[in-house]
């Protein structure tokens, strides 16, 4: 299983790979976490001190190589497996959680950062579907990644979004475009959820647009005091609202409903 996590700016798309990646990671699976956020947040929400978390190099820019596919035309190919760059490359997360960044801005005034989204299209690309690897992809705020094609081999899309117009145009927007990239399985997930009418507005407009919602976060005081204490939710309380419902997500995903 390949899961992306998209959405709205501060809509909580982190919260919910971090949490998402130790749940798998908890229930037997390898997994490997791509921060693909070129501001990277997610080492710090699986549970990585922010002192080593800030120390993380991003992944090299020789992965990728060229390569002559089997129709004889010149294509992206990875220097070495996903696996390879899990096991080397990655840095261990709580839960035994792989990470590795995209790669960030580290100047300004440099550039795009296409070789970054071409290296994290490629892992995705080959992740085959025998590898016992999972992947969690952190993606960037908003819609830019999908124009790229970065989660073109993603097959989970997780929309993330709040109880708010805005989010949810977002959600529906990612929705299209992944359809578009051919993602077969497009979700959305409620977020800081509040009450019956915060899931309502998220309900009428799922429906309205012919979106599945596989599960609906409370707004969680724990979320909150992990981000302000540098922590992940799960090692401030495993059990706290929020952290629950994204497990129960994981096993929904893992389940194939
Ligand atoms: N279920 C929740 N309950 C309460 N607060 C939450 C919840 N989910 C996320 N938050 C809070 O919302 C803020 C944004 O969360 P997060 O960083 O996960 O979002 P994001 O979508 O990854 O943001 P960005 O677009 O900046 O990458 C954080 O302060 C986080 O603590
Ligand atoms: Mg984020």
């Amino acid at each position: 299983m390949k899961v992306a996590v998209a959405g709205k700016g501060g809509s909580g798309k982190t919260t919910v790979a971090a949490v998402l990646a130790r749940s798998l990671a908890r229930a037997g699976r390898k997994v490997l976490a791509i921060d693909a956020d070129p501001n990277p947040c997610l080492a710090v929400s699986l549970g990585i001190p922010p002192e080593e978390a800030t120390k993380i190099e991003a992944l090299p820019g020789n992965l990728l190589v060229d390569r002559i596919d089997p129709e004889g035309k010149r294509a992206v190919g990875l220097a070495m497996s996903p696996h390879e760059i899990s096991e080397r490359l990655g840095v261990k997360a709580p839960d035994g959680v792989m990470l590795v960044l995209m790669g960030g801005v580290d100047h300004a005034g440099t550039g795009c950062n296409c070789a970054g989204h071409a290296t994290v299209r490629a892992i995705l690309e080959n992740v085959s579907g025998d590898e016992a690897l999972m992947t969690v992809t952190d993606m960037e705020a908003g819609l830019e990644h999908l124009k790229r094609g970065t989660p073109r081999h993603a097959d989970v899309m997780l929309m993330v979004v709040e109880p708010y117009y805005k989010s949810l145009e977002t959600a529906v927007r990612v929705a299209a475009l992944a359809s578009e990239l051919g993602i077969p399985r497009v979700y959305a997930v409620a977020n800081k959820i509040r009450g019956a009418d915060d899931e309502i507005v998220i309900k009428e407009v799922c429906d309205r647009q012919g979106l599945k919602l596989i599960g609906s976060v409370p707004y969680d005081e724990v979320v909150v005091e992990a981000q302000r204490s540098g922590a992940a939710p799960m090692d401030i309380d495993g059990n706290s609202p929020a952290v629950r419902c994204i497990a129960q997500i994981a096993g929904r995903l893992e389940s194939g409903e």
